[in-house]
Formats: C-alpha cells, sequence, structure tokens
C-alpha cells in the first residue's frame, strides 16, 4: 500500500496535480482521510480551507470512510422509471444502511450515481468497476454473495 505522502510526492508540481493526487489517494483508501487533505494543503502550498474545497467539490471523491465494495445505483430518468427505488430499498433492507452510510463491517458502501452507459439494461447498478444490469429485487442477494 502506498503511504499518501508518496502519492503526493510524486503529483507534486504536476498540472492537475492536486486532483489526480485526490484520486490516486482515493484509488489506495477508497475516501479522502482527513489527514491526507492537510498533507496536500501543506504540500501544494495552498490553504487548507482550498484543499478541503476541492475535496468536497467533485461528486466522485469522498471525505468520508467507505467500504471496501462500493454500490453505485445509476438515478437517471431511464434506470429511475425502470424502477431504481425498489432496487435501492432492497439494497437498503439487504444492508441494513441507508443510501450514503457504510456497513459497520466496512464490506459495503451505498451510492447514488448518473447514467454509467448500460441504459440497454435498466435499472443498472454497479459495485466497484462492475456493471450489473435488468436488476431486480430478487437478483439483488444473489449479487451481493459475489462479494
Ligand atoms: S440511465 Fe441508468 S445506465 Fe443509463
Amino acid at each position: 500500500m502506498n503511504s499518501y505522502k508518496d502519492i503526493l510526492s510524486k503529483h507534486k508540481g504536476l498540472p492537475g496535480g492536486i486532483i489526480q493526487a485526490y484520486h490516486a489517494i482515493q484509488k489506495e483508501f477508497n475516501y479522502l482521510p482527513e489527514e491526507a487533505i492537510i498533507a496536500t494543503a501543506k504540500e501544494f502550498g495552498i490553504p487548507t480551507k482550498d484543499a478541503y474545497e476541492v475535496a468536497t467539490f467533485y461528486s466522485y471523491l469522498s471525505t468520508k470512510p467507505r467500504g471496501k465494495n462500493i454500490i453505485r445505483i445509476c438515478e437517471s430518468a431511464p434506470c429511475h422509471l425502470a424502477g431504481t427505488n425498489e432496487i435501492v430499498a432492497t439494497l437498503e433492507r439487504e444492508l441494513g444502511i441507508r443510501m450514503g452510510d457504510t456497513t459497520p463491517d466496512g464490506k459495503f458502501t451505498l451510492e447514488f450515481t448518473q447514467c454509467i452507459g448500460q441504459c440497454q439494461g435498466t435499472p443498472a447498478i454497479t459495485i466497484n468497476r462492475k456493471p450489473y444490469v435488468d436488476v431486480t429485487p430478487e437478483k439483488v442477494p444473489t449479487i451481493l454473495a459475489e462479494y
């Protein structure tokens, strides 16, 4: 595992370095830990407040600890019409958490996302980067069992 200090020193001085560094840190830790944001501010010579603003501006960056497996549910119109709400309710029930939360064992996080390019099979979700299409409430337990 790379430490965030190693990651920061690799991206320092590069164009878009701060965003690239945040991506790399999130890839490693699944979110942006507070101490990593503070270290980023120091490394890039910007106020901590600005480093936080960047970290919270982009929806794909998270400052909240997240689980090992990130479940993203498409909430764009085609998926929504095809039954996203039922999928959300089933996932929340199966995992015992609400959207935006992480299971206490740190295994799963539930998040919304916009169209994931799988509109041929609505409703669609992804787990980590793997897409699942034509998801039904009945299929959810089998999908989760893969993890
Ligand atoms: S609208 Fe959901 S995958 Fe495109």
